[in-house]
């Protein structure tokens, strides 16, 4: 009885050290990454830092969940922040020489980024 209440012990410890860490992504942080391309896509400022902010993003956004979560809050943000220019959104993944694999619009359908 001792031996098998060890090995559920030790069972139980193991689940625990082996759960996933991974801490889903939030707007907050795609916003904080791509704060620096405010003034870009707004019309009023160089790309400056922003292309770093973009790749931040792409590196952070590494499951189909966060990529779905970084697209719905890109959409939602450019939606939301007025001044954004659309087609220098659009243009910002070859601007900053990245593949994103959707558009950055407030039309872009991210239920069917993968
Ligand atoms: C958006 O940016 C493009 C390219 O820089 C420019 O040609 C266009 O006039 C801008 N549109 C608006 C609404 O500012």
């Amino acid at each position: 009885m001792e031996m098998v209440s060890k090995i559920a012990c030790l069972v139980v410890l193991c689940m625990v050290v082996a759960a996933p860490h991974a801490e889903a992504l939030t707007c907050g942080q795609v916003a904080g990454d791509l704060a620096a391309c405010l003034p870009y896509l707004q019309g009023s400022g160089p790309l400056g830092s922003c292309c770093g902010g973009v790749r931040a993003l792409l590196g952070a956004a590494k499951t189909p969940a966060d990529r779905k979560t970084a697209c719905t809050c890109l959409k939602s943000a450019a939606n939301a922040i007025k001044g954004i220019n659309l087609s220098k959104a659009a243009g910002l993944p070859t601007a900053c020489g990245v593949n994103i694999p959707y558009k950055i619009s407030p039309s872009t359908d991210c239920s069917t980024v993968q």
